[in-house]
């Protein structure tokens, strides 16, 4: 690894007092909130990023995180993406569930459970997570894809993770630029539409209903790792089912959503592609669904480019050239090092280590620059949001990989 042992080490302590901190417990639950200012409940893909980073020392800690996550299962096996497991001051949101938000947010808990496996060996916590994991995948596989499309839909733009993120403005009727609150209240409204349609996914149809490229190229990668674990508990059907679901699923995604340049979210029946450049047109390397050549091209042609991705503080989520594009906008353009991470890992897909490294150090500059917080300005690197923010954390993993390859 070519980043200074030094650097990396006083980064891990920082991470992991962090994550120390806001671990708590709730009726023998353990789960660590993201944020206990700002966010202080637990929510889904950061449990998974959670557990992954946790693996490395805390294996113990990073079970407890996933654990909590599928005592909160629905019926119909969806894993909501929040469980509000004390009450505590936060937007009230009327989800009409109780305990649990009443929508999921990216497919990330397969990938979680490897992470742990991988570095204990634990065969009996596979299987003791392997059935509910099979039943948000097959939720996934089929209230979500109604049609036997073999893309998945989302029913909110929060279920992205990327709540405001100007991907999703042109289906909630909104300009390039407004308010926040402007944005917050159409996905309200939303919301308000699924407790009418009593949760039904295929309902959602009619309010918002989108193929986004980041659920569905995390979904394939973790369908991928499902079928891995399938198969180390010996349930070889299952192994070859879910391989060959990530493998439809990645072949959709390539007819549904690439134009021969880029890959683009997508709505309505005749597959509309909702043309903004966002981090999102890097996820499809994750997945590892470009050619090699296809993926120099994206690289060479966006991410390195000074007008689009190249910041002085990699990766800003939305690209400098679009209209929406603003430096200090939650998911409008500031650098996110949970998105990050997914860049990185599909730059190692296809061997660019060098811009990976990149990445990382951009990573790791801002956190030492300006603390463990939720976004950063992508030009100044000022830190922005919420504080005491975990994410941060996942600069760990990278600097892991990299040393590991
Ligand atoms: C914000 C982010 C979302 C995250 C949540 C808790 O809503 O957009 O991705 O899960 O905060 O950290």
């Amino acid at each position: 690894m070519s980043i200074e042992a030094k650097r990396y080490e006083r980064v891990k302590k920082e991470a992991y007092e962090v994550l120390e901190r806001n671990r708590r417990t709730t009726d023998g639950h353990q789960y660590t909130l993201p944020s206990p200012s700002t966010y202080p409940y637990q929510w889904f893909w950061d449990s998974c990023f959670h557990a992954i980073v946790l693996s490395t020392d805390y294996p113990e800690a990073a079970k407890g995180e996933l654990r909590s996550m599928v005592s909160s299962q629905f019926e119909n096996g969806m894993l909501p993406h929040m469980i509000y497991w004390e009450s505590a001051e936060f937007v009230h949101i009327e989800w009409g569930t109780g305990k649990t938000s009443s929508i999921t947010q990216p497919p990330m808990i397969a990938e979680a459970l490897m992470s742990v496996y991988q570095k204990d060996g634990d065969t009996g916590f596979l299987r003791e997570l392997y059935q509910p994991l099979c039943a948000f995948y097959e939720y996934l596989l089929t209230a979500r894809d109604p049609r036997g499309n073999h893309l998945s839909g989302i029913v909110n733009p929060d279920e992205s993770g990327e709540d405001n993120s100007p991907r999703f403005d042109s289906l909630l009727g909104l300009p390039p630029i407004h308010e926040l609150q402007e944005n917050f209240t159409s996905r309200l409204k939303l919301v308000e539409a699924l407790r009418h349609g009593h949760f039904d996914a295929p309902f959602m149809k009619q309010y918002f209903w989108v193929k986004d490229v980041p659920f569905n190229a995390i979904l394939v990668k973790n369908l991928q790792v499902l079928s891995t674990i399938a198969e180390r508990l010996e349930m070889l059907d299952d192994s070859e089912r879910y391989a060959s679901e990530a493998l439809l699923v990645g072949k959709a995604m390539r007819e549904r959503m690439y134009d021969g340049e880029l890959f683009w979210p997508t709505y309505g029946e005749s597959y509309l592609k909702m043309k903004v450049k966002t981090w999102a047109i890097f996820a499809p390397m994750y997945a590892r669904i470009l050619s090699a050549k296809e993926a120099r091209h994206l690289v060479d042609a966006h991410l390195l480019d000074e007008k689009q991705f190249r910041a002085r503080y990699m990766v800003p989520t939305v690209s400098m050239d679009e209209p929406s594009f603003d430096p200090d906008g939650f998911w409008r353009g500031p650098t996110w090092i949970g998105a990050n991470w997914f860049i990185f890992h599909g730059l190692m897909n296809y061997g660019f280590r060098e811009e990976a490294e990149h990445i990382a150090r951009s990573s790791l500059e801002l956190l030492e620059l300006s603390g463990f917080r939720e976004y950063f300005n992508p030009t100044t690197g000022e830190g922005l949001g919420a504080k005491d923010f975990t994410w941060g954390a996942l600069a760990l993993d990278m600097c892991e990989t990299l040393r590991d390859k």
